[in-house]
């Protein structure tokens, strides 16, 4: 069977009013397949891409506000990242539609205008980004703000680089003047990239733990995977990406280099590409990760580090109270970091790490690798195929062979937790994407590797990629059945593969959630529990005496946004078993509905951008099976 060029028909919907939602797109991906075995195999993957082509479009339609240029039911942190999934979603288009046809000149006007239609909401981002409150945040918020703009410069260059390939007169008859538009907005991006680099940069300390970043500057130390790892990704996503910003601007307090609180930065320089500065501290930042003893039994990142007894004035300054929460998103910034770190190195021993963290993520869905399939597969089936009756065992990380946080299966997410899924997707992707969709370059020529250890090294790292397909199938199938007449993810995959309903959820049988742990603090969807290992106290007394100015009160900001997360009252630990957390019951009251992703926050933008990430990560990686 000979498969030629598809045209994928991106339809138009009610919600939809866009001029060029009903302009055909030609993929590339259909003239690579063009031997028989290929095409047959690649056909499904037509669907992916429509699918994750309308999940844009509906994140972008429904959930985007272009007169405010953001979402506004997104916080902070939450829109960088959703920002940061439709920059890579506009990089992956780029590199699977046809841009131009010589005969058809008209399909490349179509790729052109869908392209730049999006692009153009990053603009307005740009522009509807809260930067001045984000300065204010923890450490993490900031990091999110740089991973995004680095995104998109990365489009900007890819996209670039794919239309001087192709026949552009413009861009042929003035190379040097004449570019994509997009390229005029990346020294702003480069420049807010650099911007919160830099002050996050600040959070590094050495007093504590011999290492490490600090959460948040306003709460007790806790040195935490997740800012952490953002600053591995992002310091070597600024090294790798980012083009240089000889913009000064905000004159920010110099650092003082000789602390030994904080990297050797200095301000007022020119900040130039491929600034050591950039590439020793992710080195430095992951070798202290590495040591940390930050991973569980299961091989998964508990979420971080108090330093015990540091409130009564002992002088322990040990990392050593470590808080066992496993959250998804802990398990998946770290892989582009790690993918940035083997391409500026050329040490196989970074994809490996990554390699294993994935395989222990995926064993912890329940899923069998070595089989293919989930390992908790023989549960009664309803009369429709790939529905599961009975609620299967927590695996700790999901269940049935489906990637989920704890919160999930209660529907007790906070707006912090609807996010975590779809950033895990989004930083695999990036790891297991083929090396042409990597970016312009795959080794750093200076790590010295010739050409045939490199494609030693690309030939085993794709293979192990491929191995993730199956997986990534069944997860891709489960999200999509969660989608509601409007196509809007759900929040809880699994549910898509099985049959029940809210109700059938409202006792949950025993094994659905984690076994209870005290050393476990939910604290992203119960809230910083306003107790001294968390809370800066005068003298290590109980909640009620926090009138400290740094301390955060319950109706100040906090954490990133005031939005969402709040003090608990004093003393109130959650513990991940835990389903009362004010979030949860502020929207209790929906629990009734027969759709299990009707339950507590609901459809959100950032469920949508789930979705659109793990879709995202599905194409991408399946692009090693071409
Ligand atoms: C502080 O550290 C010293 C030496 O490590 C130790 O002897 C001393 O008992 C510690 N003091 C407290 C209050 O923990
Ligand atoms: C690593 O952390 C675990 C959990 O806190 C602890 O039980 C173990 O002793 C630690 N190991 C080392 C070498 O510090
Ligand atoms: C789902 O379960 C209900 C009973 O709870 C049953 O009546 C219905 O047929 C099932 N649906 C499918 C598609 O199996």
């Amino acid at each position: 069977m000979r498969v030629g060029w598809a045209v994928v028909a991106v339809l138009a919907t009610a919600v939809s009013a866009v001029p060029w939602s009903s302009l055909p797109l030609r993929l590339k991906r259909d003239q690579q397949g063009a031997n028989e075995a290929d095409a047959c195999r690649s056909l499904p993957d037509f669907h992916v891409f429509h699918d994750m082509f309308a999940a844009l479009r509906d994140m972008q339609h429904v959930y985007f506000q272009r007169w405010i240029g953001t979402w506004p039911d997104g916080i902070d942190w939450t829109r960088a990242v959703m920002a940061t999934h439709v920059a890579a979603l506009l990089r992956t288009l780029s590199e699977e539609l046809e841009l131009a046809q010589p005969t058809e000149a008209g399909h490349a006007t179509s790729t052109e205008h869908v392209i730049s239609g999006y692009f153009a909401d990053l603009i307005a981002y740009y522009f509807g980004q809260d930067a001045f409150a984000i300065r204010n945040q923890a450490y993490d918020d900031m990091l999110w703000v740089v991973l995004g703009w680095l995104e998109s410069i990365q489009f900007v260059d890819r996209y670039t680089e794919l239309l001087s390939s192709v026949s552009y007169p413009e861009l042929a008859a003035a190379p040097e003047t004449e570019t994509w538009y997009g390229n005029a907005w990346v020294p702003a991006f480069a420049h807010r990239a650099r911007v919160f680099w830099e002050l996050a940069a600040k959070g590094w300390d050495t007093q504590l733990c011999g290492g490490g970043m600090v959460w948040n500057p306003r709460l007790m130390p806790y040195k935490n995977a997740i800012t952490n790892q953002l600053f591995i990704s992002a310091s070597i996503g600024m090294y790798l990406h980012f083009p240089g910003d000889l913009n000064t601007s905000p004159f920010v307090a110099a650092l003082h280099s000789d602390s030994p609180n904080h990297l050797r930065v200095s301000l007022y320089r020119d900040w130039r590409a491929h600034d050591p500065v950039f590439g020793t501290s992710a080195q430095e930042a992951h070798r202290w990760l590495a040591s940390s003893n930050m991973t569980n039994a299961q091989g998964l990142y508990a979420d971080g580090f108090h330093i015990s007894g540091y409130n009564s004035g002992g002088n322990n300054t040990r990392c050593d109270e470590r808080d066992e929460m496993v959250y998804t998103y802990n398990q998946g910034v770290i892989l582009s970091g790690l993918l940035g770190l083997f391409r500026a190195t050329g040490r196989e021993r970074y994809l490996a790490e990554g390699h294993m963290l994935v395989r222990n993520v995926i064993r912890a869905t329940g899923y069998d690798l070595a089989r293919d399939r989930p390992v908790d597969d023989d549960h009664p089936r309803s009369s429709k195929p790939g529905m599961i009756q009975r609620l299967p065992a927590w695996r700790g990380l999901g269940r049935a062979g489906v990637l989920e946080d704890a919160c999930d299966v209660a529907g007790a997410c906070s707006q912090d937790a609807q996010t975590f899924k779809g950033i895990w997707m989004h930083h695999f992707a990036g790891f297991c994407a083929p090396p042409a969709a990597a970016g312009r370059w795959w080794v750093d020529p200076a790590a010295g590797l010739d050409d045939a250890a490199v494609e030693a090294i690309r030939a085993r790292h794709a293979a192990a990629c491929r191995g993730y397909l199956g997986w990534l199938r069944h997860n891709a199938a489960a999200a999509l059945g969660t989608r509601d007449e409007r196509g809007l993810f759900g929040m809880w995959w699994t549910a898509g593969l099985l049959n029940v309903t809210a109700a059938d959820l409202g006792r949950l049988p025993a094994g659905a959630l984690p076994a209870p742990d005290p050393a476990a603090v939910d604290y992203r969807n119960g809230g910083v529990p306003a107790d001294s290992v968390w809370v800066r106290l005068p003298s290590g007394g109980d909640g009620s005496q926090a009138d400290d100015d740094d301390a955060p009160s319950p109706r100040g900001r906090f954490d990133g946004d005031g939005q969402d997360q709040r003090v608990l009252a004093a003393g109130r630990r959650s513990t991940s078993t835990s389903r009362g957390s004010k979030r949860g019951a502020e929207f209790s009251g929906k629990a009734d509905v027969g759709d299990p992703n009707l339950r507590g926050r609901g459809r959100t933008v950032e469920t949508q951008g789930g979705g659109l990430a793990l879709l995202r990560a599905l194409w991408v990686v399946s692009g090693h099976e071409l």
